[in-house]
């Protein structure tokens, strides 16, 4: 029989620990909420009711419900309060001198029975259990932001942590509605060990200028289908927690760079800019503790009629190639009312991607999202040409060939004999430096990347790749042909992996090698991070789906441009490749897909 918690303790009643006490509150678990003075109870009482008041507003809870939910906390300054609880979880500041003196002091105020956790983040839960004459009873239960929406708990377990009691947190999990992972005690557990070098690289390339914080976010976002871009979420957290978190992991996670925090974070702490709770950090808040972003002057003032302006003369669009990128963008310039004129290697080829053109728009019209005239109006709009000659009078060239230099450099010399004066050209090159596709052609300044994501006619993502030779007005144009194209642009340096494949490949390497020191297993890895950060998918089930080949590749460029020693390919990673187990493309990859 599992022990039967009728009463808990939250300590610290910041970020986390306000939205603790909704979680044990809604489940009729009596709480005493502890902070250390009136002004911080206040703080801590308002962030309930206002968390409270919203859900009634919004029709998810009764306004009689409400009332029994605050009336089941009792807010106390000290923790002279909590000696007839349960179980208490700490939630104060990521500091381990803090949280030992609360934790010797927690001994000797609660009842010998109480079970002691903390919600630390990346600090050692066995140093914190040590400041006890309890440490059997000590454990971290791991809570996400806001914790009263995601449905992850990671527990800790150290190696004295009594099963006992492992198993009743368990349960009492169960009973909160969460979906637990216990694993032992290491730094940053499962979801921070695989989040927090993504975070800080991120944080890295705002620093270094090679994006701006909304197309950052964006990129993220409508690349990868997170539900929040890697700074909007740093400002969530909390940056002054964040900077603990990376300071912390690391320190202990063997001094990884890629956790040591980038100092612009340090910067913001110190001004007091911490993010939503102060009302500033990356971006301004309506208030402190608000959700709504407000306009400031990092807000980017494009008008419409700049992006207008900016497409002016574009009519003609030539596309070269025949692959699933290629068929995929003549869908996309064709449905958006641009004359498209398709070149391939051959008669044969063009047959075959018209053919695909033609099924994908069928689909659409079958689904109801597009008309039989439209259909057949932007396939009337499409030449098909298996000459590059028939290229002289497009305004914009967009090449989509085999992801080889030499093959690039070669049309690209072509191009710019063939094409006028002053047309845009464009590579939709993944990996290779577009500066070297550029200078295959006297007007290097005319080119630039547009990095379309696969499938083409689906993601709403491009990103605009500019050389330090790519003019301002080229980049303009490529911003304003992404906006008609119904796409968002996102405007980056010319680096391996651009944003997205620089920021999602370390991350899914990280947790193959998190995998190969048996920390986890690939299913609670997935969960991690689908039930605690929100990802549409885990990494292991994403591995499956872009092919181990193609991310192998993928992390090799970074590694090789950016010589990370923290980017190595995992060894796990490369055995997986050589073995042709490529993920669901073979059938098998880190989950056998034959077996259903
Ligand atoms: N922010 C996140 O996204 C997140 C997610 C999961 C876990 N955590 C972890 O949760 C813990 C709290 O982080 P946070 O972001 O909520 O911090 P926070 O700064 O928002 O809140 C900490 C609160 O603790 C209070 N406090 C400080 N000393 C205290 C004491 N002696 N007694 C009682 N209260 C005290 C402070 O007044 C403050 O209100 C940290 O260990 C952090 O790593 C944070």
């Amino acid at each position: 029989m599992a022990r039967e918690f009728t009463s808990v303790g939250v300590v610290g009643l910041g970020t986390m620990g306000a939205g603790i006490v909704e979680v044990f509150a809604r489940n009729g678990i009596e709480v005493v909420a502890v902070e250390i003075s009136e002004t911080a109870v206040e703080r801590g009482r308002a962030t309930l009711t206002g968390s409270t008041d919203r859900a009634v507003a919004k029709g998810k809870l009764a306004p009689a419900d409400r009332d029994a939910l605050l009336a089941r906390v009792n807010w106390q300054v000290g923790l002279d309060a909590l000696h007839s609880v349960d179980l208490v979880i700490e939630a104060v500041p990521e500091h381990l001198d803090l949280k030992q003196r609360i934790f010797a002091e927690l001994d000797r105020v609660c009842k010998p029975e109480t079970i002691l956790a903390t919600n630390t983040s990346s600090l050692s839960v066995t140093e914190i259990s040590v400041a006890t004459t309890r440490p059997n009873q000590v454990i971290g239960i791991h809570f996400f932001n806001p914790a009263p929406v995601m449905k992850l708990v990671e527990i800790v377990r150290t190696v004295v942590t009594s099963a006992e009691v492992v198993a009743d947190v368990e349960a009492l999990c169960e009973r909160l509605g969460k979906v637990d992972v216990t694993i032992s005690d290491r730094a940053g557990f499962i979801a921070n060990a695989l989040l927090f070098g993504y975070l800080n690289h991120a944080v890295s390339m705002l620093e270094s200028r090679y994006a701006t914080r909304e197309d950052i976010d964006a990129a993220m976002k409508l690349g990868c289908g997170l539900p929040m871009g890697p700074l909007a979420l740093m400002d969530l957290i909390g940056l002054d927690t964040a900077y603990e978190i990376l300071d912390t992991m690391y320190r202990r996670g063997g001094r990884d760079r890629r956790h040591a925090p980038v100092p612009l974070i340090k910067q913001m702490v110190t001004a007091g800019l911490l993010g939503r709770k102060s009302g500033r950090g990356f971006y301004t808040y309506e208030r402190p503790g608000s959700p709504v972003v407000v306009p400031d002057e990092q807000t980017p003032v494009t008008t419409e009629s700049a992006l207008a302006d900016g497409t002016h003369g574009i009519a003609k669009v030539g596309v070269v190639g025949s692959g699933t990128m290629a068929t995929g963008i003549i869908e996309v310039f064709a449905k958006a009312g641009y004359e498209v004129v398709s070149v391939t290697r051959g008669a044969e080829k063009s047959a075959k991607v018209f053919e695909a053109v033609k099924t994908s728009l069928n689909k659409g019209v079958v689904r109801g999202k597009l008309g039989e005239a439209d259909r057949d109006a932007a396939l009337g709009r499409i030449t098909w040409s298996a000459t590059l000659e028939h290229l002289a009078d497009v305004d914009l060239v967009v090449e989509a060939v085999v992801e080889e230099l030499s093959v690039k450099k070669a049309l690209f010399a072509s191009l710019d004999e063939i094409c006028k004066p002053g047309v845009v050209l464009a590579t939709t090159t993944s990996s290779l430096p577009v500066i070297e596709v550029a200078m295959a052609t006297q007007r290097p300044a005319d080119v630039v990347g547009l990095h379309f994501f696969n499938p083409a006619p689906i993601m709403p993502l491009v990103e605009i790749v500019q050389t330090i030779r790519t003019s301002a007005e080229t980049t303009t144009t490529a911003k304003a042909v992404c906006a008609k194209l119904g796409k968002t642009g996102v405007v980056c340096g010319d680096r391996s992996g651009f944003i997205v494949n620089a920021l999602l490949f370390p991350y899914l390497n990280d947790a193959v090698k998190m995998l190969e020191a048996s920390y986890s297993t690939a299913d609670d890895i997935d969960h991690a991070m689908k039930l605690g950060c929100g990802y549409p998918m885990g990494p292991f089930e994403l591995l499956d789906v872009v092919g181990l080949d193609v991310s192998l590749a993928i992390q090799r460029e970074l590694y090789l441009e950016l010589r990370e020693p923290g980017f190595a390919p995992a060894p796990l990673l490369e055995h997986l490749v050589t073995a042709g187990y490529l993920g669901r493309k073979t059938g098998r990859g880190f989950r056998d897909h034959t077996r259903r």
